[in-house]
């Protein structure tokens, strides 16, 4: 098969871990014969030194006329620290969002029995966790009026939701339920907010339309509290933007580490693949971050995007061999000479290239 995917490696660590991902990718396409064509293109910080523009027109069209898209991470402390900053790498990502139609962030949240330990919450609460965020991606307060009045000394920003954006993203909800244990939970704020109540008429009105998923709807404050105390109590939860945001950073301390999570953002047209991490400047270029997030994510794009399930799953199957042998970065590492985020790749490679 022939893919062509577009790869934005972005800022901080996305370069480095991207690079493994591709290798990994590579070594898939070498054994399953498939001939991958990477189009590299400029994003977030890179992108506005060059360009002055974190999602400059020629990344659109390198996307566009890809079948997937591989992101890295993005965003610099430089604009962290500067709030005056007019233009912001993450404006890239949004943006991106937006112009791709990318509505629905998967975000899968699950433990590995072989880091079951890595985590700092009890073992016997956080066995078997396996639950899915579906996170609105396009709308909500990301993308509401903001702004200053009263000569700066006031700001804002707005929560604003359609009914139309809450039915595309709760459909979805409710098929991946019924493709699961038929269980969904709707995240809200609907005691406080409006925009969450309009969530919770629109997703209570196709509760008829699939009778056999059963519905919770919980508000988010008790959601992150019971999300840690007892994940095996979720499967499938739909939210709105900044909940999600929020909600699957919180989650990613059931695995055990941020840098194993990965990520799909899907809408109508071509998707989307990137680890839930931010860009970690303080490992930028040491060679120390956790590859296996970003790895993950182009498992799911195999899946997703192209229907290569063998594929995806021999990458699933690296990554345990290489969990439960210890050759692992700093991050989730026991041992006092960690891996690095090369060796991890590496070791990855030769386990694909190995196996039959
Ligand atoms: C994420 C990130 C982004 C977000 C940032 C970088 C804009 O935190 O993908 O979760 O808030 O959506
Ligand atoms: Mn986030």
């Amino acid at each position: 098969m022939k893919l062509k995917i577009a790869v934005l490696a972005g800022d901080g660590i996305g370069p480095e871990v991207i690079r493994e991902t591709l290798k990994v990718s590579n070594a898939i396409a070498e054994k399953f014969n498939h001939e991958i064509s990477w189009n590299h293109a400029l994003t977030g910080a890179a992108a506005i030194d060059k360009y002055g523009d974190p999602y400059p027109p020629n990344t659109h069209k390198t996307c566009i006329n890809s079948d997937a898209v591989l992101f890295g991470a993005i965003g610099l402390p430089k604009f962290d620290n500067d709030p005056s900053a007019k233009i912001r790498p993450e404006e890239g990502l949004l943006r991106m969002r937006k112009k791709l139609g990318l509505y629905a962030n998967v975000r899968p949240t699950f433990t590995f029995p072989s880091l079951i330990d890595n985590s700092p919450l009890k073992r016997d609460r956080i066995k078997g966790t396996d639950l899915v965020f579906l996170r609105e991606l396009t709308g909500g307060i990301y993308f509401g009026e903001k702004g200053r009045k009263e000569n700066g000394n006031v700001a804002f920003d707005t929560c604003i939701y359609s009914r139309n954006e809450i039915t595309r993203l709760a459909k979805m909800g409710f098929e991946i339920a019924m493709k699961r244990s038929n269980k969904l939970c709707c995240v809200d704020k609907a005691n406080v907010m409006e925009s969450s109540r309009l969530w919770r008429e629109t997703v209570q009105s196709l509760e008829k339309n699939y009778p056999k998923v059963n519905v919770s709807y919980e508000l988010v404050d008790a959601v992150a509290m019971r999300l840690i105390q007892w994940p095996n109590s979720y499967d499938v939860l739909i939210t709105e933007n900044l909940f999600g945001d929020i909600l699957t950073d919180e989650a990613s301390v059931i695995s055990g580490s941020m840098g194993l999570m990965p990520s799909a953002s899907i809408g109508d047209g071509i998707a989307l693949y990137e680890p839930i991490h931010g860009s970690f400047p303080q490992a930028t270029n040491k060679n120390i971050a956790n590859p296996i997030a970003t790895i993950l994510s182009a498992a799911m794009m195999f899946e997703m995007s192209f229907s290569l399930k063998e594929e995806s799953d021999l990458i699933r199957k690296a990554v345990n061999i290489s969990l439960e042998k210890g050759i692992v970065t700093e991050d989730i590492s026991s041992i006092r000479k960690p891996f690095k985020t090369s060796e991890v790749g590496d070791f990855l490679v030769n386990q694909i290239l190995i196996s039959n």
